[in-house]
């Protein structure tokens, strides 16, 4: 069996010594003559050395890891956060360790724990179920540098927001523009705190239309494509026009729903969804919704956190980020 290349094996075909090749490879060798640098450098490619990254993480006490927690893999929302998650991970020379939790409390506390034995260097969580009180109990605590999405965490902590409350606010002008007055809405029973503003800002905006939002024309589901073929029945009830969908998931899966229940979309009800998913171009008919830059979002959360980690004691860093409505084939004008 071949023996893995170890860092001393190169030191002694350079001619020089362990330390020397490490502060090398770990971009530290100014010191030394360019000549040296090249050759350590055409060395560890001729020979196939690949650092120890156990042995390095105690000489440089970090493991150039973050560890990121989504609650939901299947949604595409998440694996396009994931993509920007990934491409800054990868310029700033992190690797991110990324868990789905399915909507589970005990599971999303278990890998929180798992990820912080493993000494991540920090971590971006965009899961509702951690609990302020588990952010100080073991985040805080530890001193683990942390991003959150859809919460606020306070003043102090790191953030990318988005403008939700607008958001909203587009879904109700684009219905009302299009002659709407009989709306409903379908949303998670306890949702997180950016779904709240995102509701707030569409109530908000029909009330300025003088249209209420009877407490009654909200269907609780849960924020996923059964969640939203679930609630068709309980929508149907109130007899709507249009409905506000809480995200494109819960749309996609109520307009299955309602095609079953042989109702069109747009001709009988219109539907609008939130996020902006690559799906929503491949339904029929296609997904009107509000776009959020969601890989963009990935990107920033991940640089932040970076930066953060890299410097504990700066100010609250702050990123806004807009949406827009995405005008497409299931919301019409009212016949
Ligand atoms: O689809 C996932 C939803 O959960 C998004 O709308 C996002 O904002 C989060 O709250």
């Amino acid at each position: 069996m071949t023996r893995k290349v170890t860092i001393r094996d190169l030191a002694e075909a350079a001619g020089v010594s362990v330390t020397t090749v490490s502060q090398i490879l770990n971009g530290k060798g100014e010191r030394f003559s360019l000549d040296t640098r090249r050759r350590v450098h055409q060395l560890q490619e001729e020979m196939g050395y690949v650092p120890d990254f156990n042995a390095r993480n105690l000489i440089m006490k970090s493991a150039q890891t973050i560890g990121v927690l989504v609650p939901n893999l299947g949604n595409p929302f998440f694996s396009m956060f994931i993509r920007g998650v990934q491409e800054t991970s990868r310029e700033r020379h992190f690797i991110p360790l990324i868990f789905g939790a399915n909507h589970d409390e005990q599971l999303e506390s278990y890998y929180l724990e798992e990820l912080i034995k493993r000494a991540v260097d920090g971590l971006i969580i965009a899961s509702a179920s951690i609990t302020a009180e588990a952010i100080d109990n073991i985040l805080k605590k530890n001193g683990i540098p942390y991003l959150l999405i859809d919460q606020n965490g306070g003043p102090s902590v790191d953030r990318v927001r988005i403008n939700d409350e607008q958001g909203g606010q587009l879904a109700a002008d684009h219905l009302v523009a299009l002659g709407h007055q009989k709306i409903a809405v379908v949303m998670p029973d306890e949702p997180t705190q950016n779904l709240q503003i995102r509701l707030a800002g569409f109530k908000q905006r029909l009330a300025e239309h003088h249209i209420d939002l009877a407490d009654s024309a909200v269907t609780h589901s849960e924020m996923t494509k059964l969640g939203g073929y679930q609630a068709t029945k309980a929508v149907l009830a109130q007899h709507p026009t249009a409905v506000f969908a809480i995200n494109d998931e819960t749309a996609l899966g109520l307009m299955r729903g309602l095609h079953e229940q042989g109702v069109s979309v747009p001709q009988d009800i219109s539907v609008l969804g939130y996020d902006d998913i690559d799906l929503d171009e491949y339904v029929v008919p296609k997904l009107t919704t509000i776009h959020q830059p969601v890989v963009t979002m990935g990107q920033q959360a991940t640089g932040l956190l970076i930066n953060r980690i890299q410097d504990q004691r700066q100010a609250a860093q702050l990123v806004d980020l807009p949406v827009d409505l995405r005008e497409r084939e299931s919301t019409a004008p009212l016949k």
